[in-house]
């Protein structure tokens, strides 16, 4: 099954857990869900009104 999900987030939400601060994936990209591993940095060159697909083999296609 496959699901297309709509997100505009470009990095982490940082939560506290105690004294640790945790950083939970606000872009739908990371390969550790809940937590950020880093790969909402191929989103810093999107431009605004433009949507864009990330497929699993690392690529991106430009919708409209
Ligand atoms: S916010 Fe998604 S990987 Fe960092």
């Amino acid at each position: 099954m496959t699901r297309i999900i709509h997100k505009e987030d470009k990095g982490p939400m940082q939560i506290k857990v105690g004294n640790e601060s945790k950083w939970i994936c606000m872009c739908g990209l990371t390969n550790n869900q809940p937590f950020c591993d880093g790969s909402h940095k191929k989103t810093a060159d999107e431009e605004a009104g433009k949507v864009y697909q990330y497929n699993p083999d690392g690529t991106r296609t430009e919708l409209k």
